[in-house]
């Protein structure tokens, strides 16, 4: 089982956008996959239609397996489970400063999930917190979508610079463009920099797109209603680029 977290601390830069879309091909590629939506926002949970529980939870989220295990639900795709958010995970910051070993909390609940799922996919807050580190040490690899902009630029290096500082491997940083407006010479330019300067950037770019605008509308990934359109395709490419680098993974 992989673990695969969309994260920046960058906000409305496309990680549930990419999460939604990833899981999604992911589960229609064959892969048994579970995408937990972290954000009490609850967005992801929101694009695939699937009710949040009634009850507060968080405080039995990084207790044991077993609790997570009961908040799954099923989607309308083969493959494709969700744990839905629920607002009082705003509290996880709070929650994971009381226990010990915090870090590694999450990576512990996850584990459990390891016969039964080959994926998990993790929809992230934008934030830089106790749950970012504890998502650092659980992920295999850390997707983030940057817009090619000066000030996305710099979070990013601020995240490459956290990671070596804390000693957390860099090599588990995975970016790629995200939002790309091809006519914008800032775009061009920031792109070309960024990829000369950092080769860990993936091949794949995410183009803004009306489509991707319209999964709010849709409630659904963007394949579904937008089939052989360009948005489509891109995240299509993004999973096989992703599975890809996954493998390489040890
Ligand atoms: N490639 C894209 N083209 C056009 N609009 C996009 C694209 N990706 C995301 N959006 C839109 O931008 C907004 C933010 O996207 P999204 O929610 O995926 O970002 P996020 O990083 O998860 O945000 P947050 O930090 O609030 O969780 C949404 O309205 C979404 O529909
Ligand atoms: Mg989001």
């Amino acid at each position: 089982m992989k673990v695969i977290a969309c994260y920046s601390m960058k906000g409305g830069v496309g990680k549930t956008a990419t999460s939604v879309n990833l899981a999604y091909w992911a589960a229609k590629s064959g892969a048994k996959t579970l995408l937990i939506d972290l954000d009490p926002q609850g967005a992801s949970s929101f694009y695939f239609r699937v009710q949040p529980s009634s009850k507060k939870w968080a405080k039995r989220f990084f207790k044991a397996y077993e609790n997570l295990v009961k908040h799954i639900k099923a989607s309308d795709f083969e493959n494709l489970d969700i744990i839905p958010a629920h607002l009082s995970f705003r509290n996880f910051d709070t929650l994971l400063a009381g226990f010990n070993k915090r870090k590694n909390r999450l990576k512990r609940v996850l584990k459990g999930f390891n016969k039964e799922y080959d994926l998990v996919v993790l929809d992230c807050p934008p934030s830089i917190s106790h749950l970012s580190e504890s998502i650092f040490i659980a992920s295999d690899m850390v997707l983030v979508p940057v817009i090619p902009t000066t000030l996305s630029e710099r979070t990013f290096e601020q995240l490459m610079a956290f990671f070596k500082d804390n000693d957390y491997p860099q090599d588990k940083i995975i970016p790629f463009f995200s939002m790309v407006q091809a006519q914008k010479s800032l775009h061009k330019a920031t792109m070309e920099a960024m990829s000369a300067r950092y080769k860990i950037f993936l091949n794949t770019v995410i183009p803004y797109s009306s489509d991707i605008e319209k999964m709010g509308v849709h409630k659904a990934p963007v394949d579904t209603f937008a089939k052989s359109r360009q948005a489509s395709y891109a995240y299509h490419e993004l999973w096989e680029e992703v599975s890809e680098t996954a493998k390489k993974l040890a």
